[in-house]
């Protein structure tokens, strides 16, 4: 069954195991397209196991190949669909867990985390690294911002909430929410 289909991959659920295939892209060049899939693929399979170590809920890998993961199926609610104050504070000492582990993961939207009985889950490693400056942390919390500005209302109270949070886990808090600021008054001079 076919549970998903994002940009850059398909999704198939069949027994309890997820499959997410890697498609090629037509506009790049053969070789160039088998790379960027393979190297992504790769990446996700081992920064999702590594930020479990990290005391980050992630779905448990069980193979891969060139172009596709299998993965353990996370059922439950997209935190897009029912986030509150409550649970983005959560969301928000899970990726200062994350950073505090040196990892950053690359596309943190609501649409990225589930939330199965009381843990929220993180996926789609596919663009993360490892990296520790707070440019690159701020850059994430950014995007988990804008995601909240674009999608949900009184987006505000959910930005606090999840700074509340944050700034319990991450290993330099402070540093990281005055940079996602001067991050945002980048953006409004572009
Ligand atoms: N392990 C999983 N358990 C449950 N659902 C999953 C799992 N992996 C992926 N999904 C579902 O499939 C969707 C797309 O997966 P993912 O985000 O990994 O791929 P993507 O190609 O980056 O998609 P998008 O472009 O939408 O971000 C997710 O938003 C989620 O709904
Ligand atoms: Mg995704």
């Amino acid at each position: 069954m076919e549970i998903g289909r994002g940009a850059e991959a398909a999704i198939t659920l069949y027994e309890g195991t997820v499959k997410k295939y890697r498609m090629a892209k037509s506009y790049r060049q053969a070789e160039l397209d088998q790379h960027i899939r393979q190297e992504r693929t790769l990446r996700e399979a081992k920064i999702t196991s590594e930020a479990r170590k990290h005391g980050v809920p992630t779905p448990i890998i069980r193979d891969i190949s060139r172009f596709e993961l299998e993965m353990e199926y996370v059922s439950g609610a997209k935190i897009k669909d029912v986030i509150t104050p409550e649970l983005s504070e959560r969301v928000g000492e899970m990726v200062g867990r994350l950073h505090r582990g040196g990892i950053v993961h690359g596309d943190l939207t609501t649409s990225n985390m589930i939330l199965q009985g009381d843990r929220i889950y993180l996926i789609d490693f596919g663009l993360s690294y490892y990296e520790s400056s707070v440019e690159a942390q701020g850059v994430d919390v950014h995007v988990y911002f804008q995601t909240l500005h674009s999608t949900h209302d009184r987006a505000e109270e959910l930005v606090e909430a999840f700074k509340a949070g944050y700034s319990r886990t991450a290993p330099a808090p402070e540093a990281v929410l005055k940079r996602v600021d001067e991050i945002k008054a980048r953006g409004r001079y572009l």
